[in-house]
């Protein structure tokens, strides 16, 4: 790959050479901003526009297992057991054709017009049959699998080891059956959050994604019924990102890229000193473009060259927690600030 490497003037009348060149998943990629899975990934002149401006890659719109499992029981004749009724509704009402066979023009496409990697998405609640269609995935050609893993742990008859479970199973059979890498993204809703981050980087899998987005409902106090949130993100869905970069990036076996909340050139600073590998961005784009990539690539690169830092590891990772240090990332307790609040 050619590096990505610029040469900044400085107030001083020097010239600093800044790469902002990195590594996705053992990939080679220019800049390590990436457009996250969403809507705007799943048409290939979005994909175009976003490597116009800069993208390191492109996370493809998931696939969602409903969809799979739905075009296999539809081409088995075979729908009466369909498990997920509210999905089936949708499916059923919304979705045409096979969406299997879309999804695989979609990569397929995507690979014909693009050169930076283009990582196929699985959003999945189960272990199930739906695995076996990964491989169909790495046979389009994606370059990597990302698997959008959210439970909420709602029912109390489901234990931390069941959902655990299903993600042991299903990495083990992935990684069975498909030899590209891996990314997992994962949700917040974890009690052993470190303990289960560390062993699922010890699974084979090559990234963390931290962390998806819920969708979340407000209540409507006159109708007395639900209403939706912003699908969007603000500024405050950066700090626990920020925290749990900074808390796992250096110490699990895999990277971690940093995802939620990742608004401005500055943001994806903030994700790289806690230790991101790479960073993910969806708001910010549906919020100003896709063009906006390139803004906050000027950012990062305008950034380094004030701070004489000519690439991504030359600060990469200074904020993260140190096994040694009490960092303030370890704190949620407010007693200091209580006690300055009049
Ligand atoms: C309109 C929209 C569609 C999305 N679709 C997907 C999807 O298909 N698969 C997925 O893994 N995440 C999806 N996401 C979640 C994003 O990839 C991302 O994790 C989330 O928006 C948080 O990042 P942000 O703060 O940069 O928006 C979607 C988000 C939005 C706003």
């Amino acid at each position: 790959m050619k590096k990505n490497i610029y040469l900044c003037n400085q107030n001083k009348n020097t010239m600093t050479t800044v790469d902002i060149s990195t590594k996705f998943l053992g990939i080679d990629i220019p800049s390590p901003i990436i457009s996250g899975s969403c809507g705007l990934t799943s048409k290939v002149e979005n994909l175009l526009e976003m490597e116009k401006n800069g993208a390191g890659a492109v996370i493809l719109k998931s696939l969602f297992e409903e969809q799979i499992t739905f075009d296999i029981q539809k081409s088995t004749g075979f729908l009466s057991n369909f498990e997920y009724s509210e999905s089936y509704d949708y499916i059923s009402n919304h979705v045409e054709g096979f969406e299997i066979d879309k999804y695989l023009s979609l990569i397929s496409n995507a690979k014909k017009a693009l050169s930076i990697p283009v990582v196929a998405s699985i959003n999945c609640i189960t272990y199930s049959n739906w695995i076996a269609y990964a491989k169909k995935l790495q046979e389009a050609g994606a370059d990597a699998i990302e698997i959008n893993f959210m439970v909420l742990p709602f029912s109390p008859d489901t234990s931390c080891e069941d959902i655990e479970h299903i993600f042991d199973d299903t990495i083990l059979a992935l990684r069975r059956s498909i030899s590209i890498p891996i990314i997992v993204k994962v949700g917040k809703y974890f009690t052993d959050m470190s303990k289960f981050m560390h062993k699922l980087s010890w699974s084979g899998i090559k990234g963390l994604t931290l962390f998806n987005k819920n969708i979340d409902f407000d209540i409507d106090t006159e109708k007395e019924s639900l209403k939706h949130t912003s699908i969007l993100s603000n500024n405050t869905a950066l700090y626990d990102t920020l925290r749990w970069t900074a808390l796992l990036s250096g110490k699990i076996r895999c990277e971690v890229s940093a995802s939620s909340g990742i608004l401005t050139g500055d943001d994806v600073v903030k994700t790289l000193l806690a230790g991101a590998q790479t960073t993910q961005v969806v708001s910010a784009l549906y919020g100003n473009g896709i063009e906006y990539i390139k803004t906050m690539n000027d950012y990062l690169k305008e950034w380094m060259s004030k701070k004489e830092y000519n690439t991504l590891d030359d600060f990469r990772g200074k904020l993260r927690v140190k096994e040694s240090v009490n960092s303030n990332f370890t704190r949620i307790q407010f007693m200091k600030h209580y006690a300055e609040i009049e």
